[in-house]
């Protein structure tokens, strides 16, 4: 069973300046819940409950959300906005959380790296939480730590895009081992759409095996001058075996302001409109 989940949370979130210049991207909320909540959710619900956090300046409001406010509690107290806190609440009691900072923004690589001694020897999900995923029927963590318990090896989602936007993305070629699930062979970090190997691109989120830990360490910097987590894992892939899972689910990319709007209107119609709390899980979609 994977216990832990490392979510690195350093980046600046550039693109969503200036909202992002005093707080952090992941405090941003798609309806009335931040980012990072939903990831956190996730994490929760796939049974990783240990959690460990990637920071950087700036980002002490992710701390203090997953603390008791005991100002607010009181003053809210036998008030039916309790039940607002309900779920937070419940994330606290049941999960640990530990922090690390990244110093200097070196790359998601660098990133999880930092994260190792929050992690130690044992496999270990990645959570981007810019990345907000609706599970079909189960949430998308959920699924890959069952495909871990088949696998036991790395093992990274990923979603078509259209082609000419592979450049935002890694992206992977494998041999197909059913529809959805894959053997990487190939994987190339933002590749122009020319040379892409395919469009089946990888989001955020993984399982990784701790001996990437020491294939980053030994990991040059590469696009952008950042220690790429794509080349490390092209290199397992390479000594051993990284498995790619087409998940079931929708993914928005709300690191973008297009990506958070659509996520918003998303929750609003899926949750709001059906007076419901907004989840990582959303019923199966009937098909015909
Ligand atoms: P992004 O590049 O999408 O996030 O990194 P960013 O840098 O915060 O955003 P922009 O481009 O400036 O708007 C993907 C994820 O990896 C984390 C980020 O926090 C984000 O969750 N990350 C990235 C780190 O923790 N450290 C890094 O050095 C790089």
């Amino acid at each position: 069973m994977i216990k832990k989940c490392l979510f690195p949370v350093a980046g600046y979130g550039t693109r969503f300046l200036p909202a992002t210049k005093a707080m952090p991207k992941e405090i941003l909320p798609i309806l009335d819940k931040p980012l990072v909540q939903y990831a956190v959710e996730e994490a929760h619900e796939a049974g990783l409950s240990d959690l460990g956090f990637v920071t950087g300046r700036g980002k002490r409001a992710l701390e203090d959300h997953f603390d008791v406010s005991y100002e607010l509690e009181h003053q809210i107290q036998g008030s039916g906005k309790e039940k607002q806190l309900e779920g937070i609440r419940k994330l606290i009691d049941e999960c640990t959380f530990s922090y690390t900072r990244q110093i200097e923004m070196k790359g998601l690589g660098h990133a999880i790296l930092t994260g190792r001694t929050l992690v130690g020897d044992e496999p270990f999900g990645v959570v981007l939480a810019d990345d907000l995923c609706f599970g079909e029927g189960v949430g998308v963590l959920a699924q890959m730590a069952k495909l871990y318990n088949q696998f036991r090896c790395s093992i990274v989602a990923i979603e078509e895009v259209p082609k000419d936007e592979t450049n935002k993305y890694g992206v992977i070629a494998g041999e197909a081992l059913t529809d959805n699930i894959f053997r990487v062979t190939d994987m190339v970090e933002k590749p122009d759409p020319k040379d892409a190997p395919s469009n089946m691109a990888i989001i955020g989120r993984y399982i990784l095996t701790p001996d990437i830990f020491d294939i980053i360490e030994n990991t040059e910097p590469g696009k952008n001058g950042e220690v790429q987590i794509t080349d490390a894992l092209l290199q397992q892939a390479k000594e051993g075996c990284v498995i790619a899972y087409k998940f079931s689910g929708k993914r928005f990319d709300c690191g973008s302001v297009k990506g958070f709007v659509e996520a918003t209107n998303f929750c609003y119609e899926e949750f709001y409109l059906k007076n419901e709390p907004s989840a990582t899980v959303v019923p199966i979609k009937k098909t015909k």
